[in-house]
């Protein structure tokens, strides 16, 4: 009986626990729809790098230009739902609107760019910020 048991209760536990999403609004915020708009156009800035589209690549840095300017006063929700910060949030808040001056540096180095390197060295950047940021910023929504 006991042998049968054990496996039962522990299977139970484990397919029992459910997985609980982090925040209700993880991953359909403004900003979490402006970075997945950011997603497709780096799709496609890389596209057009590889093809040496380089008037492509210009374009698509203005579409990300924007998206930035539009995400630089949204709150991430790793820091706050709330529209009052505490002080700590807005230091957190002001690291963040850091990250995307960074950003918005290598975009628009990227647009200024004129040959195949230092449109790389452009992609580089923006690659470390996203990992840097979203590292900081970003809500696991499956925590
Ligand atoms: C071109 C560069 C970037 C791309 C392509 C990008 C892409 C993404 C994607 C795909 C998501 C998930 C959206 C979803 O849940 O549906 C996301 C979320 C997020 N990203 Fe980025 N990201 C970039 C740069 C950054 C930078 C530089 C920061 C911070 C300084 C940042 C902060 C965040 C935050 C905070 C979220 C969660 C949104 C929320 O709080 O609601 N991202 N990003």
């Amino acid at each position: 009986m006991k042998k049968i048991l054990i496996p039962v209760l522990l299977s139970t536990i484990a397919f029992s626990t459910p997985s609980m999403a982090a925040h209700p609004m993880c991953g359909k915020t403004e900003l979490a729809q402006i970075m997945d708009d950011m997603k497709d156009h780096m799709k496609a800035v890389k596209k057009a790098f590889k093809v040496g589209d380089m008037d492509k690549v210009s374009s698509i840095a203005d579409q990300l230009l924007a998206a930035v300017d539009n995400s630089y006063d949204l709150v991430p929700l790793a820091i706050s739902d709330k529209a009052e910060l505490t002080a700590d949030q807005k230091g957190d808040f002001a690291n963040y609107q850091k990250g995307m001056k960074y950003l918005k540096g290598a975009i628009e180095e990227l647009k200024a760019a004129k040959d195949m390197g230092a449109v790389k060295a452009a992609l580089g950047k923006i690659g470390k910020s996203s990992k840097k940021g979203h590292k900081a910023f970003k809500m696991d929504c499956d925590a």
